[in-house]
């Protein structure tokens, strides 16, 4: 499984990327809400940080026509390659966002389609041509099984023989996010403060604090590249 950085915030997608191997960014209407910034600079400060790394940014419209217009406007300005290949529409998974992302599929415009909460929304959205589809785990976590919905999404996907990918979104716990890798999701969606929950562990933390201690009984403060300048 491959991760992406959900996130409006170029502080946190910066530091994140330093870290970590994020593979482009995704946002969402709540999430670009809840930041209060500017749309278009925070936007293009987030391209311009990433380069030609993935960017998901998700359309207001209701109207497939609409969709359409507001996909090609947001792909023109946010594209950095000449094919757009590094910009994918997010449309809703309902009829009017099947229709647009048909259209626009057979047009060349990445597709991802968002809010997926049963396996027969993916099918139908890679039928349409979508690049991903984005199922919420933890919103489905609520109220039933995120993981089988992941899980029976890539049964699918795999017997079809279709090529879209699932990006998997909405965690709470480190504990979703490896059943989902272990499900066949193909790519994550995390906010940047889930990637150090990922790499964290406390006995991690306490056997660097043993090899500390050995490593000072034996050599002090020397470091092996000094000792072995000696
Ligand atoms: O990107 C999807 C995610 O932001 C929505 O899920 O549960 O974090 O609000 P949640």
């Amino acid at each position: 499984m491959r991760f992406l950085i959900d996130s409006f915030s170029p502080e946190e997608i910066k530091k994140v990327l330093e870290y970590y191997p994020a593979e482009g960014v995704t946002t969402n209407p709540a999430i670009i809400s809840r930041e209060r910034r500017p749309l278009k600079a925070t936007l293009l400060e987030i391209r311009e940080l990433i380069g030609e790394k993935m960017l998901h940014v998700q359309t207001m419209q209701k109207e497939s026509g609409a969709m359409v217009d507001e996909a090609l406007k947001l792909r023109d300005e946010l594209s950095v390659t000449p094919d757009g290949h590094d910009f994918f529409i997010k449309l809703p998974a309902v009829p009017e966002g099947l229709k647009a992302c048909a259209y626009l599929s057979k047009k060349g415009v990445n597709v991802t389609m968002t809010a997926i909460f049963t396996p027969m929304q993916a099918l139908l959205s890679a039928r349409c041509g979508a690049r991903f589809v984005a199922p919420y785990v933890n919103k489905l976590d609520d109220v039933g099984d995120g993981e089988a919905c992941v899980e029976k999404t890539a049964r699918l996907f795999e017997a079809h023989k279709l090529d879209t990918k699932i990006l998997s979104a909405s965690f709470r716990n480190v504990s979703q996010v490896t059943r989902v890798a272990l499900s066949g999701s193909h790519y994550c969606t995390l906010p940047p403060a889930f990637f150090e929950k990922l790499i964290y562990h406390p006995m991690t933390e306490n056997a660097l604090t043993g090899f500390e201690s050995d490593w000072l009984s034996a050599y002090g403060n020397k470091t092996p590249s000094e000792l072995m300048e000696e």
